[in-house]
């Protein structure tokens, strides 16, 4: 397939909220050729691509005014520690935290969530509940086992229906006076759900229990307030918001990190060190040992900035008119299964061909240009509460055009003449 894909005359197609053309102008990627043909990424919820702005910001910086941050007086550290704690800033603002120092810089939201289950699961004893839902990435399953192995804390999954959506009535009857915890993802990677997180952290909040919110998926595709939400915690990442990787984001209500023990410890985390006693500094300083990711959190505010420039209404009707176009394009091909059909769905795709793997789906996909990612998504119960091993999944972003689900759905049609 050299030429441009055949676009649908679908409703949806007229859709056009703002300029996607002159938005993927911004990301030098989306211009290369894939095994000759256009590339057509469709996997921008494993990491999404960079554009100039944030390229640039990062070029610049290491060329203009790179040093460490917080340890000189001398020109260029001023500068750099100035840039790292505007970044954090531009991320208060982002999530609409009352001040930058609920913004602890983590690696990634694996990281924040790992720190969340060491310092504030430290507080936990034998017996205590951390509510998880059924479709959770690993990194939201994974670190509450093993503070289950260190504290003896027991875990209690809330049920999805068929559809993917959450059950509200059942995940409210695991709700008790253990409940210390319910850690939930926003937006699920691996189906799409978008989760009724008000609703959760409501009851939550009413049985006495905390919340962190998972917002890797939901942080690119939606605004984010945490003071509305008034969730405990909230992680999100840089690399799907169209940032670097290596820098993720902790949100946590102030006097919460203000209780919490450090998760690592080394430099900068302190206020004195001497060989008999130690003083650790105050948030978010204690969660950040050790040099940060600098040139990475500038990248991230630069990613804000520029999603900003074009607006999250914008950007949820442009990728609302996406899935509403892939949804009916890939319902039309023989054999195939929709995993993940929530009312209320981010633009990610996942689906199971009847007799076809997925992994054979995306490498034929592969050929023609067409990136989707194939296998558990990181998120093995989910896959199994839909008695699938995995699934290929189209997952969609402010730059994805309409026609590129077109250039999908003739993929796909070509993968049913292969296998028949
Ligand atoms: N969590 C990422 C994904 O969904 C890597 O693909």
């Amino acid at each position: 397939m050299t030429s441009q894909p055949r676009r649908s005359p679908l409703p949806s197609d007229n859709f056009a909220p703002y300029d996607v053309e002159r938005v993927r102008a911004d990301f030098p990627i989306l211009g290369r050729k894939v095994h000759g043909h256009p590339l057509v990424f469709l996997d921008t919820a494993a990491s999404a691509q960079k554009p100039n702005a944030v390229l640039d910001a990062m070029d610049r910086f290491c060329r203009e005014d790179y040093a460490n941050v917080h340890r000189g007086v001398y020109y260029l550290s001023e500068r750099a520690t100035h840039a790292y704690e505007a970044a954090r800033e531009t991320v208060r603002g982002f999530v609409n935290a009352r001040e930058a120092a609920e913004i602890v810089f983590t690696r990634n939201t694996t990281e924040a969530i790992n720190l969340v289950a060491a310092s504030h699961g430290a507080n936990f004893r034998p017996g205590d509940e951390i509510i998880l839902s059924a479709i959770e990435h690993h990194s939201n399953i994974v670190p509450w086992q093993m503070l289950r192995e260190r504290a003896g804390i027991v875990l209690r999954v809330a049920p999805v229906d068929d559809s993917g959506e959450l059950i509200l009535d059942a995940f409210a009857d695991l709700l008790g006076p253990r409940t210390k915890l319910v850690a939930i993802t926003h937006i699920s990677n691996a189906i799409g759900t978008v989760m009724p997180v008000a609703e959760i952290v409501r009851l939550a909040h009413a049985a006495g229990a905390r919340v962190l919110i998972d917002g890797s998926q939901a942080a690119p595709h939606q605004a984010i307030d945490v003071q509305a939400l008034d969730c405990d915690f909230y992680a999100f990442t840089g690399h799907k918001l169209y940032g670097p990787t290596g820098i993720g984001v902790l949100y946590g209500k102030a006097e919460l990190l203000a209780a919490m023990p450090p998760y690592q410890s080394g430099g900068e985390m302190i206020r004195s060190v001497s060989f008999e006693k130690t003083e650790y500094a105050a948030p978010p300083a204690r969660f950040e040992a050790g040099t940060p990711n600098i040139v990475g959190a500038i990248g991230l505010a630069a990613a804000i900035d520029y999603v900003a420039t074009i607006g999250f209404d914008s950007i949820a009707a442009h990728e609302q008119a996406l899935l509403r176009h892939g949804t009916a394009l890939l319902s039309e091909v023989k054999g195939l299964r929709l995993v993940g059909t929530a009312r209320h769905k981010a633009a990610i795709l996942s689906f199971v061909i009847d007799g076809v793997h997925p992994h054979d789906v995306a490498t034929i996909l592969d050929r023609s240009g067409i990136a989707v990612r194939a296998g558990h998504h990181c998120a093995q119960p989910a896959m199994e509460r839909f008695g699938v091993s995995g699934t290929s999944r189209a997952s969609c972003g402010l730059y994805t055009r309409l026609d590129e689900l077109d250039a999908l759905a003739q993929g796909l049609a070509r993968v049913r003449e292969i296998f028949g």
